[in-house]
């Protein structure tokens, strides 16, 4: 736990460590289908991005009773057990309680190698860094509170947030990275701060590479900040050093908060062409390289 790691992991012989995770909150989208679809897929990421296979869940439902229509839950549980099946992972069980405000979410168990655990700390310098989801899920879902969001914006992001990370994990595995993360709540940034701090790396990101939703940088523009995203930015702003160059917007987006973000991959400079044509054959279309792992300056994050 001393290192912000995304998920426990627990050796149980030499041959296999068990991986824990939790996750829950309240929708970011009005249909209860789809909040269920995204709120499983998110909670199965941090098992995808320590590279371990999925293989229980149990429910974790807050639900307004006295207020709301059963049904709605109903659906909600639908889409999670849709997302778990297509994931290959077994609902085992659950609690729920009354809440005044509807929250879902998943206990994830996994297995993984205890050797070949992913850490988000095993960046080398050299390394390229490629990322497999665009960003700005959070501003638009913010849009999407204020009736902002247009319908084709709202369509992608449920799109890209109930896609599952397992074959991005399973292509890296495949090749072989020296670390990675799921870019969720603190923003790519926020994420990639976790991947360099108390390490003897930094990171250069190439802003004008990393993919967004287009709708983001409107929305960013007229003010549609989440709250999360100020929050994320003072959080981190000593390590990261910012280009005057960057937009504003574009530098906003890198600290939106994510809900079911891509992995954020630290992988070997020789073997990233291979990654990225694999991540795209298999239909991640939007994975690109982002960044390069330097030796200097250690600890911290140059935006250009
Ligand atoms: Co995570
Ligand atoms: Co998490």
């Amino acid at each position: 736990m001393e290192r912000a790691e995304d998920a426990g992991v627990y050796k149980l012989t030499e041959e296999m460590a068990i991986i824990q995770t939790l996750d829950f909150f309240t929708p970011i989208v009005d249909d209860p289908y789809s909040f269920g679809q995204i709120a499983a897929a998110n909670a199965l990421s941090d098992v995808y991005a320590m590279g371990g296979q999925p293989l229980t869940a149990m429910n974790i439902v807050c639900f307004p009773q006295k207020t709301m229509d059963m049904s709605i839950l109903t659906e909600i549980l639908q889409g999670g057990v849709d997302k778990m099946h297509e994931a290959g992972v077994v609902l085992v069980g659950g609690h729920s309680v009354e809440d005044e405000e509807l929250k879902y979410g998943l206990s994830v168990t996994g297995t993984v190698h205890p050797a070949r655990v992913i850490l988000n700390n095993g960046a080398r310098a050299g390394d390229r860094l490629i990322m497999t989801k665009p960003l700005g899920t959070g501003i638009i879902s913010t849009a999407i509170k204020g009736n902002m969001a247009g319908e084709g914006a709202v369509a992608e992001i449920v799109k890209s947030m109930s896609t599952l990370n397992r074959k991005a994990s399973e292509l890296m595995q495949v090749v072989g990275v020296s670390a990675c993360t799921d870019i969720t709540g603190f923003g790519l940034l926020g994420h990639a701060a976790e991947m360099v701090e108390g390490t003897n790396i930094g990171m250069v990101i190439n802003s004008a590479i990393v993919p967004f939703f287009p709708e983001a940088r409107e929305l960013a523009e007229m003010g549609m900040i989440p709250g999360g995203l100020h929050r994320n930015r003072d959080f981190r702003k000593n390590m990261i050093d910012i280009d005057r160059e960057v937009p504003q917007y574009l530098a906003d987006i890198l600290f939106d908060p994510q809900t079911s973000g891509g992995l954020l991959i630290s992988v070997p400079e020789e073997k990233t062409a291979s990654l990225l044509e694999k991540l795209h054959k298999e239909g991640i279309t939007g994975a690109a390289v982002i960044g390069e792992v330097v030796a200097e300056p250690k600890g911290r994050i140059i935006v250009r």
